[in-house]
């Protein structure tokens, strides 16, 4: 029988995740001052955030899956806590699953109607996230925050859902604590 070494590694509370089919993507402030409430003065390029994935699956079938690792730096941007950009599944089918591995962060979840509340993560949690629910990372801590992913190739992002209808808390750190505004 042939055996084959692996091919790729994710010690999940050690390293990011290395080897073949792994992209990697780095997100600067310059490419998303749309979802902060104030840039000013900010330096555009602070890095936010890395996400490596892992993509052996393929986009067209039906079952297949990726599996991811987000690294949120401890940065505010006026204040407001760093966060991802947030998405709708484009195919609500298809739920997914984080799970903390370092930090401590929210996961922002909204439903169609806009309700919005979050799950703390802290390294070790589980979060299934339904695929009706609009998702998005927020750093809340004072150390990079890690969060890992496993979800659907076919489930596709909507990010233009959220541009139109944001989530409707926004979340600072001010002398060190954490507050939550309501948008509307
Ligand atoms: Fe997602």
């Amino acid at each position: 029988m042939k055996v084959i070494e692996p091919q790729v590694f994710h010690k999940i509370y050690e390293d990011v995740i290395q080897g073949e089919h792994v992209k990697v993507y780095q997100k600067y402030l310059r490419e998303a001052t749309g979802i902060y409430s104030d840039t000013t003065e900010v330096d555009l390029d602070t890095l936010l955030y890395t996400v490596y994935s892992y993509e052996a699956g393929s986009p067209e079938k039906t079952g297949d899956l990726y599996w991811g690792l987000t690294i949120l730096e401890p940065v505010t941007v006026n204040e407001e806590c760093n966060m991802t950009r947030g998405h709708f599944h484009l195919d609500q089918n298809c739920a997914e699953f984080y799970f903390g591995v370092s930090g401590t962060g929210l996961l922002l979840l909204m439903d169609k109607n806009g309700e919005t509340w979050a799950e703390k993560i802290t390294k070790g949690s589980l979060h299934h996230i339904d695929g009706q629910l609009a998702h998005r990372l927020i750093n809340i801590g004072e150390e990079p925050l890690g969060v890992g992913a496993c979800w659907p190739t076919t489930a596709g992002h909507d990010y233009g859902a959220i541009e139109e209808k944001p989530f409707r808390y926004r979340v600072f750190k001010r002398n060190k604590k954490i507050v939550f505004e309501e948008s509307e």
